[in-house]
């Protein structure tokens, strides 16, 4: 795999050609995993390479123990006017993350603040752990989230509680982002990766093209109306029965034996 500057990229298993798990660590380790425009760089180029790779069957993003990113790098960002925001369309390449089809998870230990705090709600499934430590402190520096997460934060937590970290800029522990829906597992510090491994080569060992069609209507629920999102469900849904692999998972029940799918 591409060694880069501010990331490092692993993969876990998938030597047979399926079923391996791409790895992204945050690694700016003295910036607290500041989000500057290197890191940017440096995970879109992880993701076209996990992308373009078919043995890799889902994506794990952490960082370290004290912090998965401490947000958007404020130093980068301080000296710049409107024109050079606008200009440079911002944030607007972390969208390349929200498209990305395969499934993806964020690893959170330590801090997720700010652009921390938004590029874990990018992934699909964040897994916490005991440590971490959530926010939306923007407003202490005089702006709103940039990525995202005015719109994601409420989307997952709701109104009041969305509307109380922006506006209050307070941090929120682990246990409390699970209470509101952030998270969906907390586990101790140090049972966290192997915890997201765990998971994200369970993910891998589904048919690939089935797993990007569960996340594609699972996100479908935010950009639609019921019927629309139940239509589109229902027209995906039949869609699988022309694959390989739901004869192959079905046959696999019948059979009793685990089933062993091709991707197609
Ligand atoms: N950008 C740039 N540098 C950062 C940073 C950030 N977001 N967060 C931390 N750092 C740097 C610090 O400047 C410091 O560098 P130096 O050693 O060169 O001084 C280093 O990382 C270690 O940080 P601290 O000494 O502050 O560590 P701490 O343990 O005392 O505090 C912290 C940890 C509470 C996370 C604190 O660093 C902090 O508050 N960071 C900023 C959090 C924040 O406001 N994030 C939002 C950024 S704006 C944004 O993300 C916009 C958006 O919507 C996309």
């Amino acid at each position: 795999m591409t060694e880069f500057e501010t990331i490092l990229l692993e993969r876990k298993g998938g030597t047979d050609g399926k079923g391996g798990v791409g790895w992204i660590t945050l690694n700016r380790p003295k910036a607290l995993n500041a989000l500057n425009a290197q890191v940017l760089d440096d995970v879109i180029a992880a993701l076209d390479e996990l992308d373009r790779d078919d043995s890799i069957g889902a994506v794990v993003i952490t960082g370290s123990a004290k912090a998965f990113a401490a947000g958007a790098d404020i130093k980068e960002m301080a000296p710049k006017s409107y024109m050079d925001m606008f200009l440079a369309d911002y944030f607007a390449r972390w969208d390349r993350l929200a498209n990305f089809r395969k499934p993806t998870i964020a690893a959170v230990s330590g801090y997720a603040l700010g652009g921390g705090c938004e590029l874990a709600m990018l992934c699909d499934i964040l897994i916490a752990a005991d440590s971490a430590k959530f926010g939306q402190p923007e407003i202490t520096l005089g702006v709103i989230p940039g990525i995202g997460g005015s719109q994601r934060l409420t989307r997952a937590i709701g109104k009041a509680k969305a509307m109380d970290l922006i506006l209050t800029g307070r941090m929120i522990g682990a246990e409390e982002a699970e209470r509101s829906g952030l998270v969906s597992r907390v586990v101790p510090a140090d049972e966290l990766l192997d915890t997201a491994l765990e998971a994200a080569q369970t993910i891998a060992s589904m048919s690939l093209p089935v797993a990007m069609i569960a996340k594609e209507a699972v996100n479908r629920s935010f950009e639609s109306t019921l019927a629309e999102g139940l239509l589109f469900e229902r027209r995906v849904f039949h869609s699988l029965f022309a694959t390989e692999d739901q004869k192959e998972g079905m046959a696999a029940f019948v059979e009793k034996r685990p089933p062993n799918f091709s991707n197609r």
